[in-house]
């Protein structure tokens, strides 16, 4: 949530903050702003609203070579410009940006109050300035000042602060990402390493407790407690994927329609045919482990709970171990019983989901494994497991997950078969399964060739006062998913229950025209299915079927989608597809703005 860029160095820092802005933007985009240096004066230019809003008040040049700038997500404080970053000190010494929440904001402003200073923003984000612009005036340096106020912060930081009399920026990390890139003498800092993969690929990620001092001429890394640290310098990998909207009108319809290649990149070199089975290196799990299991965990948020909850079936029925997915944001709270002996998969597109961090280190707290499965390489998640599998779909920019949900679903398949094989699962099984994973993104061209009625199903759902999704097995959580895209893009209130559980409350809902959206492929649990198809179209719901092509089943809807046959263990990757075109369209058609839906934000960095 919120994002930082900043820039030291010989080029005009203007550009190239804005540009990085303009990167960042899909992880808050409220309000936005700027602070440049130029000689011994720093220009704060600061607007509500997004990128565009800004580059309204902009000039159209500028001298800095020095600047850092922020895109935020409000948590403190109203979307106004003054609560806007860069925030400045009461003597304009300091300005900084700020990613994370300072818990004991309200004691430090009472410090400053005491002291006559009076914030002019309910951020907790400006106390942080005012205090060390004081512990400057006692005669600290820079980097003294900042080690000292922090030591007195609670809470979670991504930090970059400018000096008016200093030419360096002090960049700080707890519990909210900064990476720095290298030029050739020239910094870029960035919360998010695609937006410094134009300018270098050479990074290095600040771990919790890391002040660094950036000049033009490289970083000087310590800890806060003024422990000198070796930079680690990491090489970015070059295939990360495109991330330019191209000719795209979205992101979103980018990214949907890039999942076919995307799921090529996450299964490559991760099949082994022969012995019916996948294998992820990265979990670097030996047999002996994965039989002693005794039971796998999953956890995530969102749309990477929903792919969780896919995984825990296909584990169960694979393996025939028992498997649970537990949503992060509860799982601390409820004082887990951890096995030290259990797989536990913490599944994220960002890798900087703070609920999933926190079960994760609650996790580990009590002796556990934790592995990510995790979409951004270098990721908060990814370095606190040190174990696991990337599931390379590329850069996702809009808020809303798609290719991100097929290639969780795609992995965890992987891993399935590959726990399964040293149990359960047959080698003819597991290769079919296989087989069918490395057919399933033609397949997935096959359906975008031809979506079939998505603008009829539009038509039903885009002015009702609430859409009710169905499915069962597999198809539960892909319902859940499908209404998730559709509430968060479009705005209409959505239910989505197991297609069974219907019949145990949702159905008062129903009305004549009701829309019920449900998933019913061609699987051992489809003519269940089929009741709660009648149960609905006999209280007068409009049914939008999504189907397996060619099933006679597709009869019993009003409008009917069908996606083409594959192994029913892999069902999930196909009828999500209909589902997020139906949410994308929908969203269009209602005049939502698809890539940045409103008070969401593309990472939630805090619990
Ligand atoms: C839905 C969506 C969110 C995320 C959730 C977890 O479209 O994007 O529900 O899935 O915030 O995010 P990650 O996967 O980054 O941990």
């Amino acid at each position: 949530m919120c994002g930082i860029f900043g820039y030291v160095g010989h080029q005009n820092a203007l550009p190239l903050l804005v540009e990085g802005l303009r990167r960042l933007e899909y992880r808050g985009y409220d309000s936005t702003g700027v602070g440049l240096k130029h000689n011994d004066t720093i220009e704060l230019l600061r607007a509500v609203g997004k990128v565009g809003s800004l580059q309204t008040v902009l000039p159209s040049s500028h001298n800095a070579t020095v600047g850092i700038a922020h895109t935020r997500w409000a948590t403190h404080g109203g979307v106004t410009e003054a609560n806007t970053h860069p925030h400045a000190s009461f003597d304009g010494e300091v300005h900084l940006v700020h990613n994370g929440i300072i818990e004991n904001f309200r004691q430090l402003k009472a410090q400053l109050s005491a002291s006559g200073i009076t914030c002019s923003s309910e951020t907790d984000s400006e106390v942080l300035a005012h205090h060390i612009a004081l512990a400057l005036k006692e005669g600290r340096t820079p980097q003294e000042a900042v080690a000292n106020v922090l030591s007195r912060a609670r809470g979670t930081w991504g930090l970059c602060i400018l000096f008016t009399s200093h030419d360096l920026l002090i960049c700080a990390r707890h519990g909210s990402p900064l990476i720095l890139g290298k030029g050739d003498g020239e910094m870029f800092i960035s919360s998010d390493p695609h937006a410094l993969a134009h300018h270098t690929n050479r990074v290095i990620y600040l771990e919790d407790g890391d002040m660094a001092t950036v000049t033009e001429e490289g970083v000087d890394l310590s800890r806060l407690t003024g422990q000198h640290v070796e930079a680690n310098v990491t090489v970015l990998d070059q295939n990360w994927g495109e991330s330019e909207l191209g000719d795209s009108p979205h992101f979103m319809h980018k990214e949907i329609y890039e999942q076919p290649d995307a799921l090529r990149h996450c299964i490559a070199g991760r099949v082994e045919r022969t012995l019916g089975r996948g294998r992820l290196g990265g979990m670097r799990l030996t047999n002996d482990v994965m039989v002693q299991t005794p039971y796998v965990g999953l956890l995530g948020c969102g749309t990477a709970y929903h792919a969780a909850e896919i995984g825990k079936m296909l584990i169960e029925s694979m393996a025939r171990l028992p498997a649970v997915a537990n949503i992060s944001s509860e799982f601390r709270s409820n004082d887990p019983v951890i096995n030290p002996k259990a797989l536990h998969l913490a599944v994220s597109q960002s890798g900087e989901t703070a609920d999933t961090i926190a079960a994760i280190r609650e996790i580990q707290l009590k002796g556990g494994q934790a592995f990510g499965v995790v979409n951004v390489v270098g990721s908060t998640i990814a370095r606190l497991c040190g174990q696991g599998v990337y599931i390379h779909s590329g850069p996702e920019q809009s808020v809303a997950s798609t290719k991100a949900f097929t290639n969780m679903v795609a992995a965890l398949t992987i891993f399935a078969t590959q726990i399964g094989r040293t149990g359960n699962l047959s080698r003819a099984e597991g290769r079919a399964i296989m087989e069918g994973l490395q057919q399933t993104p033609h397949l997935m061209e096959a359906y975008f060739d031809d979506v079939g009625p998505i603008d009829e199903a539009v038509e039903l759902v885009a002015n009702a006062k609430s859409v009710l999704f169905l499915g069962r097995g597999l198809s539960a959580p892909v319902a859940k998913e499908g209404a998730l895209k559709l509430m968060e893009i479009a705005y209409i209130p959505c239910l989505a229950y197991p297609a069974g559980e219907m019949k145990h409350g949702p159905i008062a809902l129903l009305e004549e025209g009701s829309p019920v959206v449900i998933v019913a492929p061609n699987d051992h649990v489809k003519d269940k299915t089929l009741s709660a198809i009648h149960e609905c179209r006999a209280r007068g719901a409009r049914i939008i079927l999504i189907h397996e092509k060619g099933d006679p089943i597709e009869q019993e809807g009003d409008v009917s989608i069908g996606v083409p046959a594959v192994h029913p263990q892999l069902t999930p990757l196909l009828t999500v597809l209909p589902l997020q075109l139906l949410a994308y369209r929908t969203a269009i058609k209602l005049g939502c703005d698809v890539d940045r839906p409103r008070n969401l934000a593309k990472s939630v960095t805090v619990e």
